[in-house]
């Protein structure tokens, strides 16, 4: 089937993906954009978490054909072209990236958590990304680069970064 969406603000299609395929593999496979990492492909880790309409979502667990006509945003469209943005740069700073399998998850459900609160505290941090498995770092350092992030953010907000779909605040 042909699969028309919005992917980082550009409209993309993609042909020959399969019905049952899922968005993560339409992603990887048909739209170069292997950011989103398949680590389990059942939900359990939180390696391929995407934003869809502005919702955070494991991409292992859309179907592409879900994805038909809506809204995605991926965690090479965080932050504008050839640029990082803060999260990203705060996660190489803290040393929180070893293998590196996880993190584009815990970068996009970070970008999430900040996005709904500015200034989390550890509990709120951990509870975030409690769905984001990593089995190299421990977690504290990764908790330090989403502290690390919010200090930046709070005191200048990205220009040029990829806007997301309009969201209530949950
Ligand atoms: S690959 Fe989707 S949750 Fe693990
Ligand atoms: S850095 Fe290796 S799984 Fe997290």
């Amino acid at each position: 089937m042909r699969l028309s969406l919005t992917v980082n603000g550009e409209r993309r299609e993609a042909d020959g993906v399969w019905e049952g395929e899922s968005l993560l593999s339409a992603l990887r496979e048909h739209l170069e954009l292997p950011g989103s990492k398949n680590a389990c492909e059942q939900g359990e880790c939180g390696s391929c978490s995407v934003y869809l309409d502005g919702e955070l979502v494991c991409a292992c667990l859309v179907l592409a054909a879900q994805a038909e006509g809506r809204e995605v945003v991926t965690v090479e469209g965080l932050a504008g072209e050839g640029d990082l943005h803060e999260v990203q740069r705060a996660f190489v700073e803290a040393g929180a990236v070893q293998c590196g399998f996880c993190t584009p998850g815990l970068v996009v459900a970070s970008h999430d958590l900040l996005a709904r609160i500015a200034s989390p505290s550890d509990a709120q941090i951990r509870e975030a990304l409690a769905g984001n498995l990593c089995r190299c770092t421990g977690y504290e350092k990764i908790v330090d680069a989403v502290r690390l992030a919010a200090g930046r953010l709070a005191a200048a907000p990205p220009a040029g970064a990829q806007p997301l779909p309009a969201e209530e605040p949950r």
